[in-house]
């Protein structure tokens, strides 16, 4: 099962993406996630990458593509992959295509996560991310057992920086500019199904696995 997670920031396609990853037995693909690590590790592209994320804005295509390029042509991927965040531009989301297409494969489903903006805003500003894996809570709809303290792996919370206030409306403006685009472009190919992210995580879940059995 090849799949696009596609929504504005916030909207739970990271939460989402982690449990249908553990139970359909296919890697999430989160370029947020490569980024960020890019970013801690120092590596050349983390530092050029840091300058966009801090603003908001987006990461240049070519260095995203070339690392989702790696990533799906891994043995791993080979029978499926869910991709949290990619694409987020016409160009990511045509040469996606045309990756596919070279392998004799195409995608099975984009999902549009949908839920209101101020929801959206709060998401993001209670969310919390472990500093040392790819666990993500938030202090109020989703709180670590014990405050600050990741549950999988005993790591420390932290608030992601571009959640603060100012990068948050930043975001939700790329969003709004050069993602949106998609969710036409997708309709057009058939691909796109909508899904209410609103409610509970496990509200949530059920809707989305629901909608994926149907597909
Ligand atoms: P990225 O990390 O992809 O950020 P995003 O798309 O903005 O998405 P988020 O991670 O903010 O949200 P999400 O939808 O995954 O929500 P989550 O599950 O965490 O990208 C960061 C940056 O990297 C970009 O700004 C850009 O600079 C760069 N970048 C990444 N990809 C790129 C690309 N393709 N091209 C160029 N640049 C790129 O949930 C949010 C919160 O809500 C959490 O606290 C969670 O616990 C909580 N929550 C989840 N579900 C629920 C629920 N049902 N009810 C209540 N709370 C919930």
């Amino acid at each position: 099962m090849r799949l696009v997670f596609l929504g504005a920031p916030g909207v739970g396609k990271g939460t989402q993406a982690e449990m249908v990853s553990a139970k359909y037995g296919i890697p999430k693909i989160s370029t947020g996630d490569l980024l960020r690590a890019a970013v801690a590790q120092k590596t050349p592209l983390g530092l050029e990458a840091k300058q966009f994320m801090d603003r908001g804005d987006l990461v240049p295509d070519k260095v995203v593509i070339g690392l989702v390029e790696e990533k799906t042509n891994a043995a791993e991927c080979a029978k499926g992959f869910i991709l949290d965040g990619f694409p987020r531009t016409v160009p990511q989301a045509d040469t996606l295509t045309g990756m596919l297409a070279k392998k004799g494969v195409s995608l099975d489903r984009v999902v549009y996560f949908v839920i209101p903006r101020e929801e959206v805003i709060s998401r993001l500003s209670g969310r919390r991310s472990c500093s040392n894996c790819p666990a993500v809570y938030h202090v109020e709809f989703v709180p670590p057992k014990q405050e600050g303290v990741c549950d999988d792996c005993g790591g420390t919370l932290i608030q992601r920086s571009d959640d603060q206030k100012e990068t948050v409306e930043s975001r939700l403006n790329v969003y709004e500019e050069q993602t949106s685009p998609l969710i036409q472009y997708y309709r057009e190919k058939n691909l796109l199904v909508e899904l209410n992210g609103s409610g509970a995580v496990e509200d949530v879940q059920g809707r989305l696995v629901a909608l994926l059995s149907a597909s």
